[in-house]
């Protein structure tokens, strides 16, 4: 059975066939489990609902960058675990799962760059939930204009804004990683004023 943490009909590798509601994932409930959830439905349907709320959390909703040592090895992925974290120095977090190629591409190149998508472009998000396809003489990712800046991390050429860091910490969180990256280039790519894509704004969830 599919993961639960993507839906609704995303063409991610773990999440192709899940219907609007997430159902509860392969390797079942996971604890620890709150008083009076003893029985296995109890936990099972504790288990959905704390899904339900952390789905609830709200987020933005990005394309991350990365980039390897290879010429070719760039990667954007939909991603929306990202914070800010220290005022001086500017820190940004980024989780990602181990298992994805970004997360191999993160480790190689030690930087990330968050594009901040404008909302009209909602329909984007779709295209990174898998490797994507470089082209290096077009620059371009999955057809997609990509710049580069500081780091040489791949960043939207459509993006509204944004942050090119440099990779300072990384934290093992469960099954994800949490890269900390000092900010080393920031910038707009459109007007100012263009509203910044949100979890909210579409029908997507990830995590729970
Ligand atoms: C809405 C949405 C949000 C996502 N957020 C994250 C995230 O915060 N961290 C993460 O590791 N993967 C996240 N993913 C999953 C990755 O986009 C997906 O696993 C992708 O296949 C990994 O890409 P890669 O193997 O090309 O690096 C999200 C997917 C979707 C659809």
């Amino acid at each position: 059975m599919a993961s639960p943490r993507v839906r609704p009909g995303d063409s991610t590798r773990r999440a192709a066939t899940l219907a609007d509601v997430a159902e509860p994932g392969g390797s079942g409930p996971i604890g620890p489990y709150p008083p009076g959830a003893d029985s296995d439905e109890q936990r099972a349907d504790y288990d959905k609902l704390r899904r339900r709320v952390l789905w609830r959390m709200p987020s933005g909703l990005y394309v991350l960058g990365s980039r390897g040592t290879e010429a070719a090895s760039r990667n954007l992925m939909t991603l929306n675990w990202a914070t800010q974290l220290s005022f001086d120095p500017k820190l940004v977090g980024v989780s990602v799962e181990r298992a994805a190629y970004t997360h191999e591409l993160v480790e190689q190149g030690g930087c990330f760059a968050l594009s901040l998508v404008d909302r009209e472009d909602r329909a984007i998000v779709r295209k990174f939930t898998k490797p994507v396809e470089v082209d290096v003489d077009a620059q371009t990712l999955n057809g997609f204009p990509y710049v580069e800046r500081v780091t040489g991390a791949p960043i939207l050429a459509q993006a509204a804004a944004f942050v090119d860091c440099k990779v300072q910490e990384r934290l093992e969180t469960g099954d994800h990683t949490f890269f900390i990256g000092e900010v080393v280039d920031s910038g707009f790519l459109r007007d100012e004023d263009a509203p910044i894509l949100r979890m909210e704004d579409t029908r997507m969830n990830y995590g729970g």
